[in-house]
C-alpha cells in the first residue's frame, strides 16, 4: 500500500516546529541606520518613517542608550550637514557632522560597532552622489572625494565604511587609500548591487538628499537586471570589498540569493525606507499585524541568504527577540 506522505507531522506543535526550523532571526543580525544632524536639542521625527528621528549631536548619546541596552551590535550612520555645496565638502571635513558623531559615539560607547555611509548626496547642493558637470555625474573625480570621505571617517574612529554612491572603481580606490593611511584593518561593506529604486523615497526626506534635478539612473543599477548585479558584486569583491550589500531587499530576494550562492561572502540586505514605510502605514491602519509582518519579512531575507539585516525596525525587532 502506498503510504501518504505527511509533512504535517513536523508541524504538530511549537516544540517540533522550533526543532526543525531552518532559519532564525537574531539580534546579532541587526544593523540600525541612524540620522545625525546639525543643530542642538533636536529630535526631529521623519514623517514618512514613523519611529525614525534625526538627532542632533547632543541628543545622540541618549538615543544610543537604548540601542546598546537592546544589544544591537551595530549602527549605520547618515549625516545632515548645516550647509551643502557643489562639491559636498561636509562629507570629508574633519569637523563634518559624521566625523563629530563618530568621535562622540566612540567616547560614550567604545564597543558599539559604528559603520559610516560613504556618499556625497547628503552634502551636495544638487543632491547627487557625485560631482556634476553639464548635467552629468562625473565618475573618477567623484571617487577622489569619496576616498577622502572614507579616510576621514576612519580617522574619526569608524569601525567600517560603507560606500553607497555606485561610482565605478570606488571600492578599490578606498581600499588603497585606507591601507596607505594606516587603516588596513577597517573593512569595506560595499553597496555592491544597489538599484535605482522608488523605495528610497522616505529616506530622501530623512536625509534631505533628494536629487535637485534628474534621477540616479546613470549610476544606480537598473531594477530589471540580475546578471549585472553579479558583475557589479564581482567587481567590488575583486577591488577589496569584505562584505556586500543588496539594496533594496524585499523585491530583490533573487539577488540576495544569487550573490550569496555565487560569492559566499557575508551579505547584508538593506530593508530600505520605503519597505519600512509600507509596513508602518498598513499597521497604522490596522491592515497588517506589525510584529508578525516585520518578523516574516526579515526572516524571508535570511532565507534568501542574507547574513545581516540593515533595518529601521531594529529597535522593535530587538525588543521582540529579547523577550521571546
Ligand atoms: C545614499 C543612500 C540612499 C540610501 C542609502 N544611502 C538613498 C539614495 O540612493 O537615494 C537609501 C536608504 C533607504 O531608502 O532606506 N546614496
Amino acid at each position: 500500500m502506498q503510504l501518504i506522505q505527511r509533512p504535517r507531522r513536523l508541524r504538530m506543535n511549537e516544540a517540533i516546529r522550533k526543532m526543525v526550523r531552518e532559519n532564525q532571526l537574531s539580534v546579532t543580525d541587526l544593523i540600525y541606520p541612524m540620522f545625525v544632524r546639525y543643530g542642538e536639542n533636536i529630535k526631529n521625527p521623519v514623517p514618512s518613517m514613523p519611529g525614525v528621528y534625526q538627532y542632533s549631536l547632543d541628543l545622540l548619546p541618549k538615543a544610543l542608550e537604548e540601542v546598546v541596552a537592546l544589544k544591537i551590535p551595530a549602527i549605520l550612520l547618515f549625516g545632515l550637514p548645516a550647509t551643502k555645496d557643489e562639491v559636498g565638502s561636509g562629507a570629508y571635513a574633519d569637523d563634518g557632522i559624521i566625523q563629530q558623531a563618530v568621535r562622540l559615539i566612540k567616547k560614550h560607547y567604545p564597543d558599539l560597532y559604528v559603520i559610516t555611509d560613504v556618499c556625497l548626496c547628503e552634502y551636495t547642493s544638487h543632491g547627487h552622489c557625485g560631482l556634476v558637470q553639464d548635467g552629468r555625474i562625473l565618475n573618477d573625480q567623484s571617487v577622489e572625494l569619496l576616498v577622502k570621505t572614507a579616510v576621514s571617517q576612519a580617522k574619526a574612529g569608524a569601525d567600517m565604511v560603507a560606500p553607497s554612491d555606485m561610482m565605478d572603481g570606488r571600492v578599490g580606490a578606498i581600499r588603497e587609500a585606507l591601507d596607505v593611511a594606516g587603516f588596513c584593518h577597517i573593512p569595506i561593506m560595499s553597496y555592491a548591487a544597489k538599484c535605482s529604486s522608488a523605495f528610497y523615497g522616505p529616506f530622501r526626506d530623512a536625509a534631505g538628499s533628494a536629487p535637485q534635478f534628474g534621477d540616479r539612473r546613470a549610476y544606480q543599477m537598473d531594477p530589471a537586471n540580475s546578471d549585472e548585479a553579479i558583475r557589479e558584486t564581482a567587481l567590488d569583491i575583486e577591488e577589496g570589498a569584505d562584505l556586500i550589500i543588496v539594496k533594496p531587499a524585499l523585491a530583490y530576494g533573487d539577488i540576495i540569493y544569487r550573490t550569496k550562492q555565487e560569492f559566499g561572502l557575508p551579505v547584508a540586505a538593506y530593508n530600505v525606507s520605503g519597505e519600512y514605510a509600507m509596513i508602518k502605514a498598513a499597521a497604522a491602519n490596522g491592515w497588517l499585524d506589525e510584529k508578525s509582518t516585520v518578523l516574516e519579512t526579515l526572516l524571508s531575507l535570511k532565507r534568501a541568504g542574507a547574513d545581516l539585516l540593515i533595518t529601521y525596525h531594529a529597535l522593535d525587532v530587538a525588543r521582540w527577540l529579547n523577550l521571546a
